[in-house]
């Protein structure tokens, strides 16, 4: 472990100074007050109001997570909430090392009652979709250990939000263009989405939330645990099971968070922090970076680039569909997939000229329904939170049960089935079979890397191209340290995720480019649309100035 004790945020005087001359001075610059500059990087202003709120109130960064998390699931209802689950990579400045807080869905303890190979239906729509919610045992586990504020004041702006409201943005009327004839065909959720004639919403059109902030109010009388045991609990299971689910009251009961060692490696002088199973973010992003590693001092190396971390996909992606699963069910070697050992095998297979055949079929459509959503955090006092939270696809299940206001999600589609593939085209093995209480994989990526010179808090929404998009942006950072945090940002996303055998380019991906993967024999499809919502927060040491990087990729973009 090389982070040192005498972090250099801890010299808080100097750099709280610092923090609030940035307070005033970006104040100046932007003339609504929701964009004031604080270490929080969200896809949701609302959140990222509400959580500098916290810090500026002397609030640290889990408190702050706390009030963000219950904001995001107000304010993108489509993307999280208290009705899905996540990963939280986290670090107190007096800790050396971070904490992983699991609180990804577990399946329901009946799912072995269902063919879910009956209905291709029942893994993506309604109740049956739904696997065990974690993020209030996160909630509860980040408040009781971490906190310093009352829990009232944690929740109160969130409950405001969704009891008076906010306009719809484009982003969310989007969403709900995606989902139109689910939300139309639907009576359970059609009457949160349409206006007094029947109209679907749309953008501009006021969203207000009145059962959701009773909800929220219970949290604030009865704490969050009390999601698993009350008489909320009961209007839960109650609604799930007249809608044909099958979570019962036991499985809330039993519901657990875990907490686990981050995936941790270094690359040249950096260590970076990473999701362990059951993400694969880590393992994945940990081979992508060492394989370029290897090739980083060639001469070809930054012309071969894009070929290379093509390569590198194709190979560690690989290791997702053959091994990885949830670790309390599986005996999986971890150390060894990350192992010196095991990446020199892939990087042996990699040729500057000739493209390797992953020898899989391609007969796969990937598409582009999914919302989730990821948040950074550095508070003056260096506490650091690293989190990306998510019902799955937009609005998760489109199941919200009766009085609640609370969008459940549809984790249960992470799972594999044997020769299937999910929404993001994703195969699996056994280790990755629904089972009774099991959590499904993922490819969620909270992220941290610290070296000499800078933090780096990151993660982004997008299904499995999470962890391309964080190894993309890291790899630049790392390996091309003249350009700079707007360049590396901008530059096109690629994706290969080892089946189907296709490179996925950005709309903005340069067609010059994409010519020279052709000549190399990759299969690419050039898709009509950019994907990713990374949001970082970047300290940089040598001037204690920290950059917030909200994706230009989604509307709010804007780095300061
Ligand atoms: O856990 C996972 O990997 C997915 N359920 C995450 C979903 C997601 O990122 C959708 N995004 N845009």
């Amino acid at each position: 472990m090389t982070v040192k004790t005498s972090h250099p945020l801890i010299k808080f005087s100097a750099f709280k100074s610092k923090l609030f001359k940035l307070v005033f001075s970006s104040a100046l610059f932007f003339s609504s007050s929701f964009n004031y500059a604080c270490g929080i990087a969200t896809s949701s202003l609302h959140a990222e109001r509400i959580g500098c709120d916290v810090l500026l109130k002397g609030g640290n960064a889990f408190d702050a997570a706390i009030a963000v998390s219950l904001a995001l699931g107000v304010s993108e209802p489509y993307g999280s909430g208290i009705g899905g689950g996540g990963f939280f990579l986290l670090k107190k400045h007096t800790d050396a090392d971070f904490t992983f807080i699991d609180a990804r869905e577990t399946a329901p303890k009946n799912t072995n009652k269902i063919d879910y190979r009956k209905n291709q239906d029942y893994l993506k729509y309604g109740p049956l979709a739904i696997g065990t919610p974690g993020i209030p045992s996160a909630l509860d586990h980040i408040f009781k250990n971490y906190s310093t504020f009352k829990i009232n004041s944690l929740i109160y702006p969130s409950i405001e939000l969704a009891n008076h409201g906010f306009e719809i943005d484009n982003r969310f009327a989007k969403a709900i263009q995606r989902k139109k004839k689910y939300i139309l065909s639907n009576k359970n959720i059609k009457k949160l989405f349409v206006d007094k004639n029947g109209d679907l919403l749309k953008k501009g059109d006021l969203f207000v939330q009145k059962d959701l902030s009773r909800s929220l109010r219970f949290f604030a009388d009865h704490g969050f645990e009390s999601f698993y045991d009350s008489a909320l609990t009961n209007k839960l299971v109650k609604s799930i099971k007249v809608n044909g689910g099958i979570i019962n009251h036991q499985d809330f009961k039993n519901y657990q968070i875990r907490l686990r060692k981050p995936i941790e490696f270094n690359i040249n002088k950096s260590t970076i922090n990473s999701a362990n199973l059951p993400s694969s973010g880590g393992l994945i992003l940990k081979q992508i970076l060492k394989i370029l590693e290897s090739f980083s001092n060639s001469p070809k190396f930054k012309t071969e680039f894009n070929h290379l971390f093509i390569e590198s996909m194709k190979l560690a992606y690989q290791d997702r569909a053959f091994f990885l699963g949830d670790p309390d069910f599986n005996d999986i070697d971890i150390d060894y997939l990350g192992s010196q050992e095991h990446i020199s095998k892939k990087i042996k297979k990699i040729n500057f000229d000739k493209v390797i055949d992953p020898e899989v079929y391609e007969n796969q459509k990937t598409k582009n329904d999914s919302d989730t959503t990821h948040f950074s955090i550095i508070d003056a006092r260096g506490n650091i939170v690293s989190a990306t939270l998510s019902i799955n696809t937009s609005f998760g299940a489109l199941f919200v049960p009766e009085g609640t206001g609370i969008f459940m999600n549809n984790h249960l589609d992470d799972f594999s089935f044997e020769n299937e593939s999910n929404t993001y085209g994703l195969i699996g093995s056994h280790f990755n079979y629904l089972k009774p209480f099991k959590r499904p994989l993922s490819s969620m990526t909270p992220t941290v890397l610290e070296d000499d010179n800078s933090i780096i808090v990151i993660g982004t929404p997008g299904g499995s191209r999470i962890i391309s998009m964080v190894a993309q942006y890291l790899s630049h950072y790392l390996f091309f340290p003249n350009l700079s945090l707007e360049k590396i940002i901008n530059i096109s996303h690629i994706h290969h995720q080892y089946y189907p055998n296709k490179v996925f380019l950005e709309k903005s991906f340069n067609e010059k480019s994409a010519q020279i993967l052709l000549k190399k024999g990759h299969i690419t499809k050039k898709l009509n649309y950019n994907w990713g919502s990374l949001q970082i927060v970047h300290y940089r040491k040598s001037d204690g100035k920290i950059f917030v990087i909200n994706d230009p990729r989604t509307q709010k973009g804007r780095i300061f």
